[in-house]
Parts: structure tokens; sequence; C-alpha cells
């Protein structure tokens, strides 16, 4: 049996420790497999680009941050498009299946990735997913890997500029990745002990981010730390058009349109801190190292079985396969009303 391996999209914490469960698991089941690595995602798929592995490539590599493939991002609307040189990026996909003689692909990624991967499958391929992203926003899966190490990551900056913030009696915002989801500053702003978290999902009001503020102050509390996703927006954006929205936020991050908004309310400057990509970078948490070990030894589990079209997801704390069917195109968002949000609001945690 061959198995070509492919991680694809932004990168994340856990990709290696993935790709070394499926690696045990698959030579456990089927002791001549034989697997490769694709390059640089669905790029080396579409190039022709795979190297034969080994078990001694996948050793040593559980807590290596990054992927020991590489990764691209290819996007799903251009995979049908072709141009007089060459066919399209799905045909020469699918012409580079066959060539490489692969029975089988488990290819890890995020919401783009899930919809390629679905639509080779829906041309024959025989797929098996695995969720990865920091963002926490694929349908189907209760949790992603990547999301527990970002939020630790995120957090040591938000508990960083708690002591600094404290000191000078600053307000700061601490703008966090998720693109269009909140469940990355969800978590993060809770751990990190933020007065104010704004979510994509839950447009803001600046002046009752500033009423927070100004109330803590009275308090006593010289300084507040904001949370703001990358992808929140305030009320008045989020009712403008998408071609409107696309004007008043251009060049400008949320984090810079937060701070602006509130302190002009406040009367005072109001920091911001943007750890962008140190969120996605260095080594998994213990915990995505288990999530990565549980995903990728049932990915091999199912290639083994034949089962394909599915993800591996986590369902109830149990590791299950979804089909691909279910899962491409849709996105998970945090719901305003989740049990969360209501328990962060109990302690005064103020979601703009
Ligand atoms: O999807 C992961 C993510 O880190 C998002 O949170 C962020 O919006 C995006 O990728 C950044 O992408 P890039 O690394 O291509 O700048």
């Amino acid at each position: 049996m061959k198995v070509g391996l492919l991680t694809s999209g932004g990168d994340c914490q856990g990709l290696n420790a993935a790709l070394r469960a499926v690696a045990m698991s698959l030579y456990t089941a089927v002791p001549d497999v034989k697997l490769y690595g694709i390059q640089g995602g669905y790029l080396g798929l579409i190039e022709g680009a795979w190297r034969p592995m080994k078990a001694d490539d996948f050793s040593g590599i559980l807590k290596l941050g990054g992927t020991i493939l590489g990764t691209s991002r290819q996007p799903f609307k251009t995979m049908r498009l072709s141009d007089q040189n060459n066919p399209d990026k799905l045909s020469r996909m699918l012409a580079n299946c066959k060539k490489g003689g692969f029975d089988a692909l488990v290819i890890l990624g995020g919401n783009g990735t899930h919809k390629t991967a679905h639509l080779l499958s829906q041309n024959g391929v025989n797929v098996v997913t695995l969720p990865k992203t920091i963002d926490n926003d694929i349908y189907g899966t209760d949790i992603t890997f990547g999301l527990d190490s970002a939020v630790q990551r995120a957090s040591e900056v938000i508990d960083a500029i708690h002591t600094t913030a404290a000191s000078h009696g600053r307000v700061f915002v601490v703008e966090v990745m998720g693109h269009k989801v909140g469940w990355l500053a969800l978590y993060a702003g809770i751990a990190g002990g933020a007065d104010v978290i704004l979510l994509p999902e839950i447009p803001y009001d600046a002046g009752r981010v500033a009423d927070v503020i100004n109330r803590r102050a009275e308090q006593g509390r010289g300084f507040s730390i904001v949370v703001a996703a990358e992808g929140a927006l305030s009320a008045e954006a989020a009712a403008l058009s998408k071609k409107q929205r696309k004007e008043y936020t251009d060049g400008t991050s949320a984090g810079v349109r937060v701070a602006r908004d509130i302190g002009e309310l406040l009367g005072q400057e109001v920091r911001v801190t943007v750890p962008g990509h140190f969120q996605r970078g260095g080594d998994p948490s213990p915990y995505d190292r288990v999530l990565c070990s549980r995903l990728g030894s049932v990915a091999g589990q199912l290639v083994a079985a034949g089962q394909f079209g599915v993800m591996t997801a986590v369902l109830d704390g149990k590791i299950v396969p979804v089909p691909l069917s279910e899962v491409a195109g849709k996105l998970k968002t945090v719901p305003p009303d989740h049990e969360i949000i209501s328990q962060a609001r109990t302690m005064g945690i103020a979601f703009g």
C-alpha cells in the first residue's frame, strides 16, 4: 500500500506530532506500507513533488513545531482554473495521484484544505483528513489541533502585557489571530484574564467598552486589557455592506480600530500589541500532542480499513470519522449564547 502524506494551509503546532502518529499507526496496521511525503501542501501534488519516507523520518518530531513536509496556501477557487500552458490544478493533482500510484492520501489542514480534499475525494481519490488550525473553525469537530497551543502562546503575551499595563496604568488592546471566528480570542482572553473580549460573532459598541474601562478606573483599577479577535468588528462596521466594510477596514487591523475607537471616548492613548504568527509557532502543548496522537492513530486505522472520504473528528471526547461532505465549506463560529460566554459574563468579563 502506498500512502501520500500532505500538510496544507497555514501551519500550526502539532502537525509533526500528527504525521508521526499517522505513520506509527500505519506501520502497525500495514507493516509493508510505503509512505511518501508530498512537499509544500497541494503544490507538491500539483507539481509532482514527493519523497519516500522511512520510519526514522518520523522519529524525534513529536514536539517539533511547523511541518517537516512544508506547506502552502492553494486557494480552493483556483483549483479548476486553467491557463493556456497548463491544465487546471485539479486535473494535475488527479494525474499525479495516478502517477504516484497512491492508494490513499492523508491530508492535514484547515477549512480551505478540506474543500479541496472533498473535491479530490469526489473525484475518486481515497482521502482521510485531520482537522488542523489554531482558529478552531472546522465544522464537524469539537476541537481542532493547534488551538490549545495557540491559546497558550496568546495568553503568555496577555500575561506579560498585564504586568506592564498595571505598572503604567495603561489600557492595552491585544489582537489575536482566529481569522473570521473568535475561538482563540475567547479562550486566550479568559486564560489571560482579559477585562473585555471582542469576537467577530458579537459586534462591539465602543461606548460600552469605554464604560467598562471607566468603571474599572473608578474602582481604582487604572489599567485594562482588551483582547480583540483579528476579525472583530464594531456594530457600525458589521452593519455595512461587504464592499463598504472593506473600504472602512482597509489598511487597519482590528486591534488598531478598537484602540482608536475607545481611545477617542476615553480621552487617552490606548496601546496595541499584535502577537501575530508567534501564536502559530513553536512546540505543541501537551494537550495538542495527545490530540494529534489520537487523531493520527485513528486516521492510520481508517486508511488501513479502507474507510475514505472522512475527517477524523473529536465528538464528545471520542475520535470518530465524519464524512467530508458534512465538513467542507462550512464554518464553525462561536455561538453568541455559548455557555463559556455566559460563564465569563458572570465573572464581569465584557463582550462589548
Ligand atoms: O488560519 C490560521 C491563521 O493563522 C489565521 O488565524 C490567520 O488569519 C491566517 O492564518 C494568517 O495567514 P497567513 O499566515 O497566510 O498570513
